[in-house]
């Protein structure tokens, strides 16, 4: 039951040697290119990463975590801001079978089109979608027995960018446009230890309800 998976699912930060196989990272890499996305914009880029040497930048990146360069595989999950250009959404749209005018339509429309609102509520629609890819990779990588962490705690354009000189090479290493946004990366491995899981939660009748926050769920 995906259920069990998720609530099996921790986040993993100790990884043995062992590698994992391109097979098994095809498949997480394809759980988020098939995540759903706000019409269909799929404004992402995701980028495996096994080589060391990106790894170590990585992971001074973020905040020199060490599971960042301990991994055996990173996915880096870009969101693409140029994904809502009228050229790019709009091949998107057309391939839909929305026609120019739908198009023009859906462009002039504030809540469909969030460019008309400016650059921050880009960048916040665009992380929305992101995230959704990045639960299912982390879910897929799961059921094939791979654990995973997501990093958060990274400089960019949503922290803070401290040090703009590794923030440079970062980006250039991993072929990163002005348009691209790191906004979380995923480590991957085996777990060193075979813990079991515990959840640590708020209560559920604090966060669930039923109809109204009056009520609880039975
Ligand atoms: C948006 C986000 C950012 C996170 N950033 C980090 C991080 O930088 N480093 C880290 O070790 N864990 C990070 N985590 C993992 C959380 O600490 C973890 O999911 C949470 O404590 C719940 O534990 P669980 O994943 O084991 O259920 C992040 C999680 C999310 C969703």
């Amino acid at each position: 039951m995906l259920l069990d998976l998720i609530k099996n699912r921790k986040s993993v930060r100790e990884y043995t040697e062992q590698k994992i196989s391109h097979e098994d990272l095809k498949k997480i890499l394809e759980a988020g290119y098939y995540a759903p996305s706000w019409m269909n914009v799929q404004p992402w880029k995701f980028i495996a990463v096994e080589n060391q040497e990106t790894k170590n930048l990585l992971c001074e990146l973020s905040s020199h975590q060490p599971h960042v360069k301990n991994a055996s595989a990173l996915i880096i999950c870009v969101a693409d801001k140029n994904s809502w250009s009228k050229k790019e959404f709009g091949e998107v749209l057309a391939s839909r079978g929305i026609g120019e005018e739908g198009r023009e339509k859906i462009f002039s429309i504030p809540m469909f089109y969030p460019v008309l609102l400016g650059e921050d509520k880009v960048l916040m629609r665009t992380v929305e979608q992101v995230t959704y890819a990045v639960s299912y990779m982390m879910l897929e990588a799961k059921s094939l027995g791979i654990d995973s962490c997501i990093i958060g705690a990274l400089q960019n354009e949503a922290t803070v960018i401290k040090n703009p000189e590794l923030f440079e090479k970062v980006n250039e290493k991993l072929g990163l446009t002005k348009d691209d946004v790191i906004i979380t990366i995923i480590t991957l491995g085996y777990a060193k230890e075979d813990t079991p899981t515990v959840k640590q939660r708020k209560d559920f009748d604090k966060v669930v309800y039923f109809e109204t926050i009056k009520n609880h769920l039975n």
